[in-house]
Parts: structure tokens; sequence; C-alpha cells
């Protein structure tokens, strides 16, 4: 079991870290414990002057050449390169594009429509929103499909011969439950049908290894732990071996085989240039591209044993101070099973949230109960997870996030 640390012990733990030159390419406020990077990542150093100089110098200057001089029309694929290395994946599999929730529906229609005769798209109860509801409208677009939940533990005896693809999110957004993505790909393949993993909140926080585990399909969020900024568009990724046998059902022209042909006809791309839609958003992709770039020079096995490392002291931390609190963790005790972030059930978890959130600590309010801390290996210290425990301590010890101002719902949780 791991102990829980004190203030020296955590800065000899900083003082060792590999990660500990990252943080500096970050903008972190004074005063602020960052503990949401699962939710919107830092903002890169660099993102500022990158976008300052892609609109003074390429957009103001070099106008619509710029398309051609500065390969905006590559970035989706070039980019794309980048993030197949943190997944496992070949630079030709791997494209950024739209959001999330779009490549879901782009990625589901196309697998579906790939599995004629099987009738089920699988998932979980508890899935992110998102997911479901996209699974949802493609089974109704589609008519014939019906979405099926089933319990995450028998999830893979579910899986027959009428699944024609299961969806899953690899690291679980609340729970920060990590799923056996090899096990689950295997016992779907063996009934014949296909896996889409959302990797939102893996990519950038953990190795995840795709080609490795024989993936399908794959989407993530490029504003979390990439730190490509809020909105940041997102990625898909096909297996190659996929490619030429899903088409995408928005058939926009930058996943025709030839734009500037201007043919009337659709005719897809080959290769991960078909699940592209429409035209890419230049400025959002050079502000993502800085964010790519801080895991130019850094070791998965670093960010990993990093990740792990912090959850499981604030974890003990966390139980060693707050007992007697009502704090229940709802996050896998076992590091091996667990993403990066830490989820802890209150009663009042809104209001102790938002408490936190007024001395520094910011961490965030999942519905109905549970407060969530996010480690992000590239920036996040065992200094802050031990400042932001004691804060913890202190607010619990005294009540103070037991005012009527703590409980106002903001739009956004
Ligand atoms: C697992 C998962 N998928 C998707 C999304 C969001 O998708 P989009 O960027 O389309 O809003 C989130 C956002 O938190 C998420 O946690």
């Amino acid at each position: 079991m791991t102990m829980a640390l004190d203030r020296e012990a955590a800065r000899a733990l900083d003082a060792a870290d590999p990660l500990r030159g990252k943080r500096a390419g970050f903008a972190l406020p004074d005063g602020v414990i960052y503990l949401n990077g699962n939710s919107l990542g830092a903002a890169p150093l660099s993102a500022a002057a990158r976008v300052g100089r892609l609109v003074r110098d390429e957009w103001a200057r070099d106008l619509i050449g710029s398309w051609n001089v500065h390969d905006w029309i590559g970035a989706p694929q070039r980019l794309g390169a980048r993030i197949a290395r943190l997944i496992g994946a070949e630079a030709d599999e791997v494209a950024i594009a739209d959001s999330t929730s779009v490549n879901l529906y782009k990625l589901l229609v196309a697998a579906c429509t790939a599995r004629p005769g099987r009738k089920t798209i699988l998932s979980e109860p508890g899935n992110f929103p998102t997911d479901l509801y996209i699974a949802q409208g493609v089974a109704a677009t589609l008519g014939d499909r019906t979405v099926r939940t089933v319990e995450i533990d028998r999830l893979c005896d579910a899986i027959d011969a009428d699944t024609a693809v299961v969806l899953l999110t690899h690291v679980h957004y609340k729970s920060g439950h990590m799923l056996d993505m090899a096990a689950i790909t295997a016992a779907a393949h063996a009934q014949g049908a296909l896996v889409l993993w959302d990797l939102s909140h893996s990519v950038g926080a953990l190795p995840v290894d795709l080609n490795g585990c024989a993936a399908d399909l794959a989407v993530g969020c490029g504003y979390k732990y990439l730190n490509g900024g809020p909105g940041a568009p997102a990625f898909l990724y096909v297996a190659r071996r996929l490619q030429a046998e899903l088409v995408s059902p928005l058939t926009g022209w930058m996943g025709h085989d030839a734009p500037f042909a201007f043919g009337d006809d659709y005719v897809p791309a080959t290769g991960i240039a078909r699940f592209l839609c429409g035209t890419p958003p230049i400025l959002a992709m050079a502000a993502l591209e800085e964010g790519l770039a801080q895991f130019d020079d850094v070791s998965f096995d670093d960010i990993l044993t990093k990740s792990r490392t912090l959850g499981d002291h604030f974890i003990a931390m966390v139980e060693a101070r707050c007992a007697g609190h009502d704090l229940e963790l709802i996050s896998p005790r076992d590091a091996a099973r667990r993403g990066s972030h830490v989820s802890f059930a209150h009663p009042d978890a809104y209001a102790l949230c938002q408490a936190l959130i007024a001395r520094g600590v910011v961490g965030d309010f999942r519905a109905p109960d549970a407060i969530r801390f996010g480690f992000t290996p590239l920036y996040t210290s065992f200094e802050d997870i031990w400042n932001a425990v004691e804060i913890l301590e202190r607010v619990l010890d005294e009540r103070a996030w037991d005012r009527s101002e703590y409980r106002v719902r903001a739009a956004v949780t």
C-alpha cells in the first residue's frame, strides 16, 4: 500500500521526476492547483505565439496561397501522424477532423454498414453521454439497428453474432476505470464484431497500443491531455486493414479522392483521408499542434509511471487525512486498472467542488455525486497534490463547503 506523503517527500518525488522540466512549457496561473487537465488541458506557452504567427505571417500575408505554401491542407494527416505515436498506430491510420461526437457518428455508421446482417451496437450503461447519444442517433438514422447496453463485467459474454460494433470508452470519464482493450477487442473479433474505442481520457495520459491490441477504430478529444485548447479538433483512427472497406456517411469534399477535380459524384479517397469531411479549422489545428509538440521528447513509460504514482499518492493522502467526511473512492484502487484521474463520491460533491475551486484547487463535478481530480503527467507535481489534499482536508474539517453560494449550479460543471 502506498504511504501518505508529507510535503518533503512530495518535493523529493518532484526533484526526481524525469518529466519535471515539462511544466515550464505551460501557462499555469499562480495560486491555482490545476487538477482538471482531463477536461481542458492547460495552455502550452507556445500556443499564443504560434496562433499569432499563423494569423500574421500566413493568413494575413500569404492569404489563400497558404493552403499550399504552408501546407494547411496537409494538417489533418500531419497532426494525425503525431497522435499516432501516442496511441500505438501507424502514421497513415490517424487523422484530425471534426469533433469526437462527429467522428463517433462517422465511424459508427461506417462500421454498422460494413456489418449489414448485425443489428446491435453494444455499449455499457453510463458510458459518456455523447457516445450513447450518437449511437442512438445512428440507430435512428439507419432504422434497423438498436443500441444495447450491458454492465461492463458481463459485456464480453453479451457480444454475439448480432453485434455489429462494440462502443466503449477506454478510461471511464467518471470513475477513471480503464478497460482491457486487448481482451475486449479479442472477444469482439471472436464473434465477428468490430470495436470502436473512445480514447478521450487515455490519450496523452497513458500509453495506448491500438495496433498491439488489433484495434479496429478509435476516436478521441484534442482538448484534454493533448492540450489543444477549448473545442480543439478531435482525431480518428481506422486500422489500415479496414480503410478500404469502410466509408464515411458524411461524404464531404475533403474526403473525396480528388476534391479539386470538382466532379459531381462522390468517390471516397483511398486511405484515412476518406474520413475527413469539410475544410480543416487551421487556427485551431495550430494550437493543437503546439499541444502535441509537448510530447516530442517524453517517454511514455515516464508518463505512465507518473500518472499511476500521482494517483496512488493522492488516494493514500485523501484516505489518511480526510477519513470520516463521507468521501468514497469510486475509482479503481489498483493503478493498473485506472486512468489518470481519481474520483470520489460525496453527498455534497457539487458544493465541495465549488469550495475547492474558490480556494484554487480546480477539479470538477460529475452528476450526481462525483468529484474528479485529474493528473496530467506533463505538469501536475507531487507538491500540487500534497497542497490539494491539505486544502481538501481543511475544507472538510471546517465544513467550509456548506454554504448556499456553493450550491448555485453554473451552466458548465
Ligand atoms: C469520453 C468522452 N467522449 C467524448 C467527449 C466529448 O466529445 P465532444 O468533443 O464531441 O464534445 C468527452 C468530453 O468530455 C468525453 O469525456
